[in-house]
């Protein structure tokens, strides 16, 4: 079931997110799952912004990325490891020991999608944040993975190998072709969602994700099987609802 927030722009659209957010985190022991790109940007600098003005703690979070790119190390400027360490985990208080993130430098991607789904298993996610590909992708789930798929390594699509091509000097041939991901089937197991979507680049997936069929054409659609998800737009990404 989808709650549905059309916000002005994008600093309400991350307020809103953040209003969520904060409800969690003061919790005991509150699980988060977290994504990347550009979509959670601006919660992650209300959450740092809050940490470090209110003293808010997150030392008791624990916290499961979505996804990590495959054949990049950990400390490549444009792993996920990096990305949130710059973006959320440097400004918290988070300890290391609490933050999980799948490890794609390339020893044993099977073994490592197994031993991430294992981990997840003791845990409940409280709340997860999702941004959404154009191509409908939730995570690093691309058209065509199992709605009630685990934790598992993905080739990633050319629609989404350009999309992310921005942060690779615009070249697509140095983005990674593939990543391990949380499944559909993980993420649903989230006692709440969170999916943030800006701009009309992501209309149509907003569209397929809400009001097309349940589909693994829109990996997001699975979504609509969940009891509890808040989908925050700005106008461009909702104007096909
Ligand atoms: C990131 C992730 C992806 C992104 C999606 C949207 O961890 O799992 O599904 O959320 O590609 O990316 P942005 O927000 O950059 O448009």
């Amino acid at each position: 079931m989808f709650n549905i927030i059309i916000a002005e722009n994008y600093d309400e659209v991350s307020r809103e997110a953040f209003k969520i957010m904060k409800e969690t985190v003061k919790k005991d022991n509150p699980v988060l799952g977290l994504a990347t790109g550009s979509s959670p940007i601006g919660l992650y600098k209300k959450m740092i912004a809050d940490h470090s003005s209110n003293g808010t703690s997150y030392a008791k979070c624990v916290t499961f990325n979505l996804d990590e790119y495959v054949g990049i190390s950990r400390t490549h400027d444009q792993s996920y490891w990096t990305f949130m360490h710059e973006n959320l985990f440097n400004g918290l208080d988070i300890p290391e020991e609490n933050i999980h993130i799948p490890v794609g430098d390339g020893t044993d991607e099977e073994a490592e999608c197994l031993k991430y789904e294992e981990q997840m298993k003791d845990y409940t996610v409280d709340l997860q944040v999702l941004g959404i590909g154009a191509d409908g992708h939730i995570g690093f789930n691309e058209p065509g993975t199992p709605l009630d798929s685990v934790t598992h390594l993905m080739e990633l699509t050319e629609v989404t190998r350009k999309d992310n091509a921005r942060f690779f000097d615009d070249d697509i041939n140095k983005v990674p072709t593939h990543a391990i991901t949380m499944g559909l089937g993980t993420i649903m197991r989230s006692k709440k969602i969170i999916v943030i979507a800006t701009s009309d680049h992501k209309a149509d997936a907003i569209y397929g994700m809400i009001k097309g069929p349940v589909s693994t054409d829109c990996p997001a659609s699975v979504l609509q099987n969940h009891p509890d998800v808040t989908v925050i737009l700005d106008r461009a990404a909702a104007s096909r609802l």
